[in-house]
């Protein structure tokens, strides 16, 4: 049962040993992709106040916590409440000053002081042991019934979403988040399978939605399963609000910041990418002025972002080797100007 005290931000000592409890004896949880690539896009400051925005099992806040001294505080966010218990057991006694804030990252304007952070780390997306841990009902291995929450104390599951929502609707979120193609046909026949179980009275199962999946596509079956886990994309996007909650810490992330300070985003699918991109664009303009004005009248200073690296760094082949899960990693570094 989740402990809703954990709803306030927390300070390290302040979690108990009981709420950590059913995390112990866990080795793995996952391993931080571009874990060196992150640190010096952040150029850690020993006695700076930096903010992991996506904590999961703290492998990148570990390596930050190693970077700061005494005066060094590291802030954290996850909503979900299993990686923040054991993130918070593993980073105890490694970070000097360590905070975590067990919130949706779109909390971070409400929960960090205007021009406090020297840096904000974003490893968007879900964590290995979300996948893997088929109870989760993140992944279609184990045919769980569909769920995709990351906070479970929260939101609608992915069943119950696909209860309520209209088939437009859907559609439109197949095309938005997973760049679908036969979005309609997929989103009416998914419906309508949907529409059968509940009257049968049971739970939807991924087993259900690849079925439609492989009725939708008969000519693509040795893509079938990048196709299912394209579905469950676009569904796991709309039930946690992932786009939304992107653009609008990003946006107060540019608020935290302190001149200079870095902005470390890493995210896994184009989609994802896209909405760093388009965001963060949106700061790096000098003039604000709508396109048709025939001469800046904003004052041309108002660019608050600059992008460090000119194109996204990418994984090395030896990373992708050894861990399959960052070969679609794109890490994007900007800087508060
Ligand atoms: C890829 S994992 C991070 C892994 C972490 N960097 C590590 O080294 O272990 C992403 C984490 O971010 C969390 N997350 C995703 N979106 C979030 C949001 N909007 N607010 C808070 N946490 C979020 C997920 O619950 C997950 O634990």
């Amino acid at each position: 049962m989740a402990d809703n005290n954990l709803r306030k931000s927390v300070h390290v000592n302040e979690i108990s040993e009981a709420a950590v409890a059913g995390v112990q004896g866990r080795e793995f949880y996952h391993d931080p992709v571009m874990l060196k690539e992150c640190l010096e896009g952040l150029n850690i400051k020993p006695n700076g106040t930096y903010s992991d925005c996506t904590l999961g099992g703290g492998g990148h806040s570990y390596a930050i916590a190693q970077e700061l001294n005494s005066e060094g505080t590291l802030h954290a966010f996850d909503r979900d409440d299993e990686a923040v218990q054991f993130a918070t057991k593993r980073l105890a006694g490694v970070a000097p000053k360590f905070i975590v804030h067990p919130v949706p990252f779109s909390e971070l304007g409400n929960e960090i002081e205007p021009n406090s952070l020297d840096g904000v780390l974003y490893d968007l997306g879900i964590s290995s042991h979300q996948v893997d841990d088929s109870s989760r009902g993140f992944t279609f291995v184990g045919d769980n019934p569909l769920d995709l929450r990351m906070d479970r104390r929260e939101n609608v599951s992915a069943q119950e979403w696909l209860r309520s929502v209209s088939e437009d609707d859907f559609a439109a979120a197949l095309r938005k988040n997973a760049d679908m193609d036969r979005a309609f046909k997929l989103a009416t026949r998914i419906k309508e399978k949907v529409g059968e179980i509940t009257t049968e009275g049971r739970d939807v199962l991924p087993s259900d939605i690849k079925a439609v999946v492989e009725a939708v596509f008969p000519d693509k079956r040795r893509e079938a399963n990048s196709l299912l886990a394209r579905v469950f994309q676009a569904i796991r996007m709309e039930v946690n609000g992932e786009l939304k909650q992107i653009e609008d810490s990003l946006r107060a992330a540019v608020d935290c910041l302190k001149v200079g300070g870095r902005l470390v985003v890493m995210s896994y699918h184009s989609v994802e990418d896209r909405c760093v991109k388009e965001t963060a664009a949106e700061f790096e303009k000098a003039c604000i002025c709508p396109e048709n004005l025939p001469v800046c009248m904003c004052g041309g200073n108002h660019q608050r972002l600059k992008k460090v690296n000119r194109k996204p760094i990418l994984p090395s082949a030896d990373e992708i080797n050894r861990n399959s899960r960052a070969r679609s990693a794109k890490l994007r570094i900007y800087e508060r100007v």
